[in-house]
């Protein structure tokens, strides 16, 4: 007899950014489906990596993380943005942002609790919140202008909201969120007992002059929010799993807990080259990361906007959503496919970011590539579309 599958398992399907990836392999393809960042990795990062391993530092650490890295990540918060976090009671390490989400939302979610999400939303988001028995409502962020519908969030929430989910900016569409918007969903929440929790792994990705701002500092949400980062983008490891929550205490020491069963610790060495790294990193790294992803940005924004593919112009993280209506092809999942085929350039179909009422005439792009394979995979749109 077969070994019964659980009813669980079959909440999650294959992403279609793993699917793309695999076709896009098969083709020896260009990958601008996958999000992984194409920077070198700091030296100082690397080095320190190195060097606790050659230091036997290969043991587990503390479940939330070494106390040296939870420092490192307060002393990062009240640089950049003049926030004081208390590192032993509300940061929690975990593996990337992905195990930092799913230990926090484990900690404050039961099933049956109802959550809202934004659309255009990360899949990740969906299926964890899925996994975990949630409702899911859905609010509108356009992809026109970015605009938030805070109509349809007011109308969304009720007194079973347990919790408001926005990733800031926004993979796909790179919205970023302005102070004033921050402040209407804290308004909106005013008197509610509803967590916002905030993925904010692109927070260093902000485009002509913006500023990111975390959710704590609504100060109407300080103590109701939740903020999920992490190191895989900005020191471009996406494979070495270190990302981080910073949560309210008591929320922590429940997350805590969860971050023990699953992954018992964060990778001990990598914790140390990522704290050698904040370290050594001057804010100047940051500016650079942010300067040269707007170059790629408008490089290759002004190729798809040349070749009839229109971008929405992303303020933030290194995404853009195009038009592929004149792709051929009945839907946009075998549009992206004609793409691959004819140039050999692989996109993640739009409707992979909504829910099943979404649209189907957009494809995402990873635009954070080495500079010759961004001029590669420009060549290559611009030769042989359009259609
Ligand atoms: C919004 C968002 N959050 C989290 C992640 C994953 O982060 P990590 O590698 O730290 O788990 C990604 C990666 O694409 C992402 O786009």
């Amino acid at each position: 007899m077969p070994i019964t599958l659980s009813r669980q398992q079959q909440i999650l399907h294959q992403s279609p950014i793993r699917y793309m990836s695999i076709a896009c392999a098969r083709a020896g393809g260009i990958n601008m489906a996958q999000g992984i960042c194409d920077l070198d990795i700091p030296a100082e990062v690397a080095e320190g990596a190195r060097q606790a391993i050659a230091d036997g530092f290969n043991i587990y650490t503390a479940a939330d993380g070494t106390a040296a890295l939870k420092q490192a990540i307060a002393v990062k918060y009240a640089r950049h943005y003049g926030i004081a976090v208390e590192p032993e009671e509300e940061v929690l390490v975990s593996a990337g942002a992905t195990g930092a989400f799913y230990a926090a939302m484990l900690a404050i979610l039961d099933p049956g609790d109802e959550v809202i999400l934004f659309t255009p939303y990360y899949g990740y988001h969906k299926s964890t919140l899925e996994s975990l028995g949630c409702r899911l409502k859905y609010v509108n962020i356009s992809l026109e202008d970015h605009t938030v519908d805070f109509a349809g969030l007011q109308k969304a929430l009720s007194p079973r909201t347990k919790v408001v989910v926005i990733n800031n900016p926004l993979n796909p569409s790179g919205k970023v969120f302005s102070q004033d918007e921050l402040n209407e969903i804290g308004r909106l929440l005013a008197g509610s007992d509803t967590t916002v929790v905030s993925d904010e792994i692109y927070e260093h990705f902000v485009y002509q002059g913006r500023k990111h701002i975390p959710i704590s500092t609504v100060s109407s949400l300080k103590e109701r929010s939740i903020i999920v980062s992490g190191f895989s983008k900005i020191f471009s490891i996406t494979g070495w799993r270190i990302g981080y929550a910073m949560l309210p205490a008591e929320v922590k020491k429940a997350a805590v807990k969860f971050n023990d069963l699953v992954y018992v610790c964060p990778p001990a060495p990598l914790q140390t080259g990522v704290t050698k790294g904040l370290a050594a990193i001057t804010m100047d790294y940051y500016q650079n990361v942010a300067a040269e992803h707007e170059e790629k940005r408008d490089l290759f924004c002004a190729v798809l906007e040349k070749i009839g593919l229109t971008p929405i112009i992303p303020e933030g993280a290194y995404y853009v959503m195009a038009d592929i209506s004149l792709i051929p092809g009945n839907d946009d999942r075998e549009k992206v496919m004609h793409l691959l085929d004819r140039t050999g350039v692989a996109a993640v179909p739009g409707s992979a970011f909504y829910n099943s009422d979404g649209r189907t005439d957009m494809a995402r792009f990873c635009f954070a590539k080495k500079m010759p394979v961004l001029q590669e995979a420009c060549e290559r749109l611009e030769r042989r579309l359009p259609v």
